[in-house]
C-alpha cells in the first residue's frame, strides 16, 4: 500500500507557468493528492516562502515543491520517467491512458501552452487531451490539472486518501 495521502510518486510538471494563482492552486491540490509538484522555469513570476505565504498556502503544502531550471534538468533528477503531455491538440483522450506510479504529467503555460519542440519529445499517444465542446480553446491551467490528477488517482483507487470508503 502507498504511504498515507501519497500518489504513488505521480509528478507535475508545469512548464515555465505564468500566473502566480494557479501555480497556487495546483500547489495545494498537490498537497491534497500526494503529487510532487515541479516548477520548470523560467518562471513568470517571483516565487519565494513570503509570496506562498501570503497566498495562504503552508509549509505542510509546498513541503515537496521543486524548481528545475530546464525541463532536461527536472527529467534527470527523476530519473527519466514516462512523460505524459497535456495539449488541447493531444492525440489520446486523457481517460483512455492507464497511468502509472512515476508519471511526470507535463502542463504547458497559460498563454501559449507546451511549445512544439517539447511536444515532439512525446509520443502522440502519450499526448493527452482533455475533451471540450466545438469552438473552445482551451481549460484553464489549474483547471486542466486537477481534471488530470484526479484520473491519475482514481486509476490508483485514490490510493492513501483519508477517506477512500
Ligand atoms: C491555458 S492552457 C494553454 C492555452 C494556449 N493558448 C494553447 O493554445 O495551448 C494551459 C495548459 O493547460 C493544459 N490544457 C488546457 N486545456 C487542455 C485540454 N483541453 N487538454 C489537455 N490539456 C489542456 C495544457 O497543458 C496547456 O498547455
Amino acid at each position: 500500500m502507498p504511504a498515507a495521502g501519497k500518489l504513488s510518486r505521480m509528478h507535475v510538471l508545469l512548464y515555465q507557468p505564468e500566473i502566480p494563482p494557479n501555480t497556487g492552486n495546483i500547489i495545494r491540490l498537490c498537497a491534497n493528492t500526494g503529487a510532487a509538484l515541479h516548477l520548470i522555469g523560467p518562471l513568470g513570476f517571483e516565487l519565494d516562502d513570503a509570496r506562498l505565504r501570503r497566498a495562504g498556502l503552508d509549509y505542510h503544502e509546498t513541503a515537496t515543491l521543486r524548481r528545475h531550471a530546464s525541463l532536461d534538468d527536472c527529467l534527470v533528477a527523476l530519473g527519466h520517467p514516462r512523460l505524459l503531455a497535456f495539449s488541447s491538440r493531444g492525440a489520446t483522450r486523457f481517460d483512455r491512458h492507464a497511468y502509472a506510479a512515476g508519471d511526470a504529467l507535463l502542463f504547458g503555460p497559460e498563454s501559449r501552452g507546451l511549445p512544439d519542440e517539447v511536444l515532439a519529445r512525446v509520443p502522440a499517444a502519450l499526448q493527452l487531451r482533455l475533451p471540450m465542446r466545438a469552438g473552445q480553446r482551451s481549460l484553464n491551467l489549474s483547471n486542466a490539472v486537477a481534471v488530470a490528477v484526479f484520473e491519475a488517482w482514481r486509476q490508483q483507487g485514490f490510493a492513501g486518501a483519508a477517506d477512500d470508503t
